[in-house]
């Protein structure tokens, strides 16, 4: 199932629990992994659902370089960070902070660590203005700050002037609007420029969670390898903005196939939050493999990130153009390599999610209420390690599920 927005209610999750229970795209044990195939219940399936998005977690560079730190950290020094951290992670920090081209960043394992701390740490007793279809993972958090004092409120996705009226009638300080950058749904970035300044005008502060831009997304000068950018230094840098006022959280888990996260932030802010966010505190640290494929993943990045980026833009476009031709509708207008495609009939998921199976081709399944009942359908995404022979068979078996189905059209 998709990671949902914050739209789920609880005793309205009949269906996801009998589409995990029974549908053979659910809840899947992946026997085996050859390249971007997979193996569930003995059953070869192009892997259509993963955000390995730069293809890392098969690349040979990054595998062979694993055993090194092994040999010379061992599996898992497990203090807490607050005790001691491996000197592997202030590397990380750093690496990041250059990248992103911020003053600092705090590496935590994951994004839901990262925003079950930082954001009730953030707000305080001030207030919290969410996006709607930010991610499930933010919505959960915002009810930690809730139950430490702060007030949570709502705005509808990407609604600027809904979150400016709210911000005017927030009177309880900080201020924080949250949102995703590249939105985990759509595969569409918010307006970033237009949000910053907003919260810069009111004396707010922008928390944006770019856990699928990150690694993809980045600085751009007019003539990039592809419409991505550069570098993969996240949504702030693709637009061209500056971090007064905005903090940017993203993880490794998605582009960099690695169990890590980060909040990017001045020193004097992380200084803080090591003090206050229980997962640096309390809580064990990420495994040395993972820092390990960390840190090769951002060497590559460096060496051959740009290469990866325009082959993964190759792969996407050719879905999208494909789509284009049928005439089918999908929310993405971005050109990410994260499409959603509704059905015609929501009626129609378990069946279509059948067929998909049988045809060897394995997607994410966002059934309703992960996602509202008329977008019913499921989610594919694209990595670098798909190769072309793959995407061609994927547009086959799409066209079928149109001729047999139905995917909705665009409104005329
Ligand atoms: C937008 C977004 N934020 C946060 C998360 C959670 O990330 P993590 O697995 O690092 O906790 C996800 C995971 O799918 C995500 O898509």
């Amino acid at each position: 199932m998709t990671p949902s927005s914050g739209q789920a209610l609880p005793g309205q999750v009949a269906e996801v629990a009998r589409l995990m229970a029974e549908h053979p795209m659910g809840d899947a044990v992946v026997e085996r992994v050859e390249g971007r195939r997979i193996r569930v219940a003995g059953h070869w399936l192009t892997d259509f659902a993963s955000c390995n998005y730069l293809g890392l977690d098969l690349d040979a560079e990054v595998i062979a370089g694993v055993p090194e730190y092994l040999a010379r950290w061992g599996t898992h020094p497990s203090w807490a960070r607050g005790i001691a951290s491996p000197a592997l992670y202030q590397q990380v920090e750093a690496e990041v902070a250059e990248l992103l081209g911020v003053e600092d960043a705090l590496a935590l394992p994951t994004l839901t660590h990262t925003h079950f701390g930082v954001l009730p740490a953030l707000a305080g007793e001030g207030t919290l203005l969410l996006d709607l279809r930010a991610h499930r993972t933010m919505h959960e958090a915002a009810a930690l700050a809730r139950a430490a004092g702060a007030t949570v409120r709502r705005f509808r996705h990407n609604d600027l002037e809904h979150a400016g009226r709210l911000l005017r009638g927030a009177s309880r300080s900080p201020r924080i609007l949250c949102l995703d950058g590249v939105n985990s749904m759509t595969g569409n970035a918010p307006d970033l420029p237009a949000f910053a300044a907003l919260a810069r005008e009111r004396d707010a502060l922008l928390y944006v969670d770019d856990a699928h831009g990150f690694g993809v997304l980045g600085e751009r000068s007019g003539y990039d390898p592809s419409p991505f950018g550069r570098r993969g230094n996240a949504i702030v840098r693709f637009y061209g903005e500056s971090y007064d006022r905005v903090v940017l959280t993203a993880g490794f888990s998605k582009a960099y196939s690695s169990l890590l996260a980060f909040v990017a932030c001045p020193s004097e802010l992380k200084r803080h939050l090591k003090v206050v966010v229980p997962s640096y505190v309390y809580s064990g640290p990420v495994p040395v493999a993972s820092l390990a494929t960390a840190l090769l993943g951002l060497e590559v990045n460096r060496r051959r990130g740009d290469d990866l980026r325009a082959l993964l833009w190759q792969r996407t476009r050719a879905l999208l153009d494909h789509l284009d031709k049928l005439g089918v509708a999908t929310s993405n207008t971005s050109g990410f390599p994260l499409v959603e495609l509704a059905l015609a009939d929501p009626g129609d998921l378990d069946a279509v999610g059948r067929h998909l199976f049988d045809r060897g081709i394995y997607v994410t399944l966002a059934p309703y209420p992960v996602v509202p009942r008329a977008e019913t359908g499921f989610r594919v995404q694209l990595t670098a390690a798909n190769t072309a022979d793959q995407v061609d068979h994927l547009l086959a078996v799409l066209e079928e599920v149109d001729d047999r189905f139905g995917f909705r059209r665009p409104h005329p």
